[in-house]
């Protein structure tokens, strides 16, 4: 057993400390170096605050439930760079319908019988729905008749909404409630619909400013899709240990688990969407494969790509299933290990993409074909080149491997190297780490026949840990990529809990022995940012954080009369570290081994675990134009509503949630 030494790395608090006060004008200290001159425009920042059962300040979830961090209303921040020698933080949450209806439905309130709770990774009210926390990225847009930017808010399980990029207002979501359809969730028995039903989408929609098209996708599982990953891997493991145990265990299990799954009507569907930015329905296609049978999605679509002449469409690595939610739906979390131990299951050790040729979105057309291509180990973000030679696209991605951020560390879990002795609740909520060493990768594809024509993967033990996020210049499409700068966020023996290590014991691809993989995180490896040349696929450039600090979100600015060079700028990253402090660092792109250019601070910024950036030359506010009245977009669902409890939940729209939504 390991002597726990003050040499050891310690994974830092303050990725867990976040504050829910919305910032105006907030301005930064430097230190550590001056603001470069050419530094210009504005940094958005998207990070998951707890919700309104959590504290202002201080930890997510203060004597827990055991929920995800990822759990949470989003927090917008912006930073600042359009001012002289000064740099400035605004921030606001966003909300949505939902996140009004939370606030006025706590306990102990005139509404708390539509109370929401959390339920793993999402927040539920059993009779109005899940939340839609749009907690996780950015999509910077600009159709043809604007002037300024735009700003979509994102996450993978509800409709995206544009704010204001200058107050930060939360505005208007992207298509009706009639056009999105929603995934019938396994408990709901009644005929009667969620006003806020659960309509699973990506993270990461692509808008093509050649052709004036924003893409994004609407989908949903069957039950025997979403069983299937659970029995294969219940097969798998069956007769492995003690036989006869495991299967009396089994049989018990998953025949409750069962009785409960077998409620749903579900079906598989994955509708490609496309918004013109016009106030017209959103045109939706069916993507089928070769057969015409709609494709299948296990796991998620966080993310899709974009070509000239392609749609990219992939089943990604960050697994959503039934065990995403179960966790606080049991009292006590009494027998919960054992329930976990039956639904739960590794994320596939392979990604399966689906690609659509573009000339094919006919106006009149309903059904779409995707050709399938499988690529071994597992993908949850890439890039694509906008240019595709010889009908051949070219994929650039980061592979998760033995790396499933979709698991986080409960009360009852135990460290790897301590497998008696409860982890304690510090880190609760935290995703787990990694249980092998990442990979960058590059694949080119021809699309017509599937065939992958040349890939490139690679490691390195310096900077591929638990690879998180990639950053480039988003504002402009690449046609070919040059450099892409990926932040790992280091391995780290708090995070190795002893149920991740045993999940991916068996991992198909594994490059390190999960022996080594243990020592080494108790050793521990640091966060790191590289810069990867994609023509050269080497590490040309990158830097390793001190110990106990903590890199996330990077996301490159371009400098000032930049040449559109990819190593022209700067990347800023936000450094958590120690019990409380975030900072924001900045690097010169061309230089980062050179450690940061400068460092931005202020007592009162408390970001934790934050997700996904981006950034825009200037923000202004935005120009009134497509707008979906609230009133008109719920009242259908409301009158659908049960009879006992219809007259409440309008009341709660009309005199909560319609009152801060106007035009
Ligand atoms: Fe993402």
């Amino acid at each position: 057993m390991p002597n726990s030494s003050s040499h050891e790395p310690k994974f830092p608090e303050a990725c867990m400390a976040v504050s829910r006060q919305e910032l105006v004008g907030l301005e930064l200290r430097v230190h550590g170096g001056e603001i470069p001159k050419d530094l210009y425009g504005h940094v958005f920042i998207m990070g998951p605050v707890g919700t309104v059962g959590s504290r202002t300040e201080g930890l997510f979830y203060p004597g827990g439930t055991g929920a995800s961090l990822y759990n949470g209303d989003g927090m917008v921040y912006r930073i600042d760079f359009d001012q002289k020698s000064k740099v400035s933080v605004n921030s606001r949450i966003v909300k949505t319908p939902c996140y009004y209806a939370d606030l006025e439905t706590t306990p102990g309130s005139k509404y708390a019988n539509l109370s929401f709770f959390n339920l793993g990774m999402g927040r539920l009210s059993p009779v109005l729905g899940l939340r839609n926390e749009l907690n996780t990225a950015f999509l910077p847009f600009k159709f043809l008749q604007d002037e300024n930017w735009r700003m979509l808010v994102t996450w993978d399980a509800g409709r995206p909404y544009e704010i204001d990029p200058v107050s930060l207002e939360t505005i208007t979501p992207i298509g009706w409630n009639r056009e999105w359809t929603e995934q019938i969730l396994v408990w709901k028995t009644d005929p009667y619909p969620y006003v806020f039903g659960l309509n699973l989408t990506t993270a990461h929609p692509v808008f093509d400013v050649h052709t004036d098209q924003l893409f994004m996708v609407n989908w949903s599982r069957s039950l025997n899709t979403l069983q299937a990953p659970i029995i294969r891997h219940q097969i798998n493991t069956l007769f492995k240990g003690d036989q006869i145990k495991k299967l009396e265990k089994t049989f018990r299990l998953f025949s409750q688990a069962a009785s409960f799954l077998l409620r749903s009507e579900s079906k598989d569907f994955v509708y490609l969407m496309c918004w013109d930015g016009s106030n017209q329905d959103i045109k939706k296609w069916q993507i089928v494969d070769s057969d015409g049978n709609s494709i299948k999605i296990e796991q998620s679509m966080h993310q899709m790509g974009l070509t000239r002449d392609y749609i990219v469409l992939m089943d990604t690595s960050f697994k959503f299933g039934i065990e995403q939610l179960i966790y606080d739906t049991v009292p006590n979390n009494q027998g919960i290990e054992d329930y976990r131990d039956i639904l739960n299951y590794p994320q596939a050790p392979d990604t399966s993409l689906y690609l659509i040729r573009r000339a094919d979105l006919k106006l009149d057309a309903t059904a779409v074909k995707a050709k399938r291509v499988d690529i071994p180990r597992e993908i949850a973000h890439f890039m694509t080149d906008y240019e595709n030679p010889d009908g051949c696209i070219t994929l650039h991605c980061a592979h998760n491997n033995g790396w499933d951020p979709a698991e986080w560390i409960h009360d009852y879990d135990a460290p790897a190297d301590q497998p008696e002795k409860p982890i304690g609740h510090r880190f609760v909520g935290m995703t787990t780490g990694t249980t092998d060493i990442n990979h960058l990768g590059k694949y080119v594809i021809e699309v017509e026949s599937g065939q992958i024509r040349r890939k490139s993967i690679l490691n390195d033990p310096r900077y591929t840990w638990a690879t998180a996020i990639g950053t480039f210049n988003n504002t402009v499409l690449s046609a070919e990529h040059e450099d892409i700068y990926w932040i790992s966020w280091g391995c780290w023996k708090e995070l190795m809990t002893d149920f991740i290590h045993d999940l991916y014991a068996s991992y198909k691809y594994r490059r390190i022995k999960l022996e080594e993989i243990k020592k080494i995180s108790e050793e521990g490896k640091p966060s790191s940012l590289c810069r990867l040349n994609t023509k050269t696929m080497t590490i040309t450039d990158g830097y390793q954080f001190p110990s106990g600090y903590f890199g996330n979100s990077p996301q490159f600015i371009p400098r000032s009369g930049s040449t559109s060079s990819s190593t022209d700028g700067y990347i800023l990253c936000l450094v958590l570290f120690d019990e409380l402090k975030s900072e924001l660092w900045i690097f010169d792109a061309a230089n980062l081994s050179n450690g940061p250019v400068c460092k931005l601070d202020h007592p009162d910024l408390k970001f934790g675990l934050t997700i996904h950036s981006t950034w825009i030359p200037s923000a202004r506010s935005r120009v009134p134009g497509y707008y979906i009245p609230v009133d008109e977009d719920y009242i259908t669902l409301i009158n659908k509503q049960a009879p006992e409890v219809r007259d409440e939940i309008q009341e709660l729209f009309q005199q909560v949630i319609y009152p801060n939504f106007s035009k």
